[in-house]
């Protein structure tokens, strides 16, 4: 694996180009393509037998991890308990047999998450991790190692280690769908295909975003907070959004669950805090679009991430929208989240700061 930037001006943005490849090939180690199903050795963690999951991490990862749990718990009927890891390991939460832990990270030397794995494992818990370095510690110690396929990951902040610690999620969430026997044969090839076709569009949907987000990330640039909204698994794309940009831009930025923005953020409402709000036309697109409405009343600057019925559906004037193509459910933040990132690393080239090695920030966080 030759670590250079190749054509690209940063990492990150190599990193964010080399998605629809690493993506690809980490699906498919845990997807048979050709026969449309999940190949056995996926449900490592006898997903049967639990009766509850507790998922922790840290940064990035986590909001990874947040997203795993709405597809645990639709998918797979199983209840999800998710912290950061530094609350995780202080926490006192009461363990049983019947549940297993899975710890996500990109390194694998996280220190809090480190910490929470061996807590866990000293109580007798299984323990599974979704690594993306094969030899870290987190990968030893663990049961059972998902690994993410992304390669080395050297901007610090996250991005294809992001995306692929969802496609193994999404993935672990339909075998464990499958052991437990809340998914069909019928619906388990249906989603499958859904992933599989989801993967082929997405270096098209970079190149063809682009333009329109580097014009957008030049107004952006001139602003000093920026709110990001998100319903279901929208909703820790929001937070991830939020983080991202405020990582390597230095731009103060807050995520948002849409339907808490009546209890709080509404208040900042004006034409100096831009919204961006991500939004694809599923079951809570018109809950979303009543939030949207409530801020373009308050003179809010809406920047819509939606596809073409969301954009048809929505009247009220934006700042930008910006439309992907229409994917089954369990493809959206895989697929949401590649604007989502270019956004973060244009504003941040606009804002002329060093956006593979962010000031104060570490790639492994290794000390408490
Ligand atoms: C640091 C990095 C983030 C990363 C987080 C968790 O904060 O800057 O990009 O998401 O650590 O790291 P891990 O290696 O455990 O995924």
């Amino acid at each position: 694996y030759v670590v250079d930037k190749g054509n690209h001006r940063h990492f990150m943005e190599k990193e964010i180009y080399e998605q629809p490849e690493v993506v690809t090939h980490t699906l498919a180690h845990y997807i048979d393509f050709a026969k449309g199903e999940i190949r056995d050795g996926a449900d490592k963690l006898d997903f049967a037998a639990l009766d509850r999951l507790a998922i922790s991490a840290c940064g990035t990862a986590y909001y990874a991890g947040l997203i795993g749990k709405y597809w645990f718990e639709r998918y797979a009927r199983l209840p999800v308990e998710i912290d950061v890891a530094s609350e995780f390991r202080y926490r006192e939460m009461p363990l049983t047999g019947k549940m297993a832990a899975l710890f996500v990270s990109q390194s694998g030397e996280t220190a809090d998450t480190l910490a929470s794995l061996r807590y866990c494992k000293g109580e007798g818990v299984a323990i599974g991790a979704i690594v993306n370095v094969a030899e870290s510690t987190i990968a030893r110690e663990a049961d059972a190692v998902f690994p993410t396929l992304a390669g080395p990951e050297i901007g610090v902040a996250s991005t294809k280690a992001f995306t692929c610690q969802l496609a193994v999620l999404a993935s672990l969430a339909l075998a464990a769908a499958k052991a437990r026997g809340t998914l069909t044969r019928a619906q388990e090839s249906e989603m499958v295909q859904a992933l599989v076709e989801g993967r082929r569009i997405f270096g098209e949907v970079l190149r063809s975003v682009q333009p329109r987000i580097e014009r957008l990330s030049r107004e952006l640039s001139q602003y000093k907070d920026v709110l990001y909204l998100g319903r279901g698994t929208n909703y820790p794309l929001a937070l991830e959004g939020a983080l991202k940009l405020k990582e390597i831009s230095y731009i103060h930025a807050e995520g948002y669950a849409a339907g808490e923005l009546k209890h709080g953020p509404i208040a900042l409402i004006d034409e100096a805090m831009p919204v961006i709000v991500i939004a694809p036309h599923d079951k809570l697109f018109e809950k979303t679009a009543s939030n949207m409405q409530e801020v373009a009343a308050r003179g809010g600057r809406i920047i819509l991430i939606t596809d073409e019925k969301g954009a048809r559906a929505v009247s009220l004037k934006t700042m930008e929208t910006i439309i992907l193509p229409q994917v089954a459910d369990i493809v959206t933040p895989i697929l949401y989240a590649l604007p989502v990132q270019l956004i973060a690393y244009h504003t941040a080239v606009f804002m002329g700061t060093d956006v593979d090695q962010p000031r104060n920030l570490a790639k492994s966080v290794t000390v408490e």
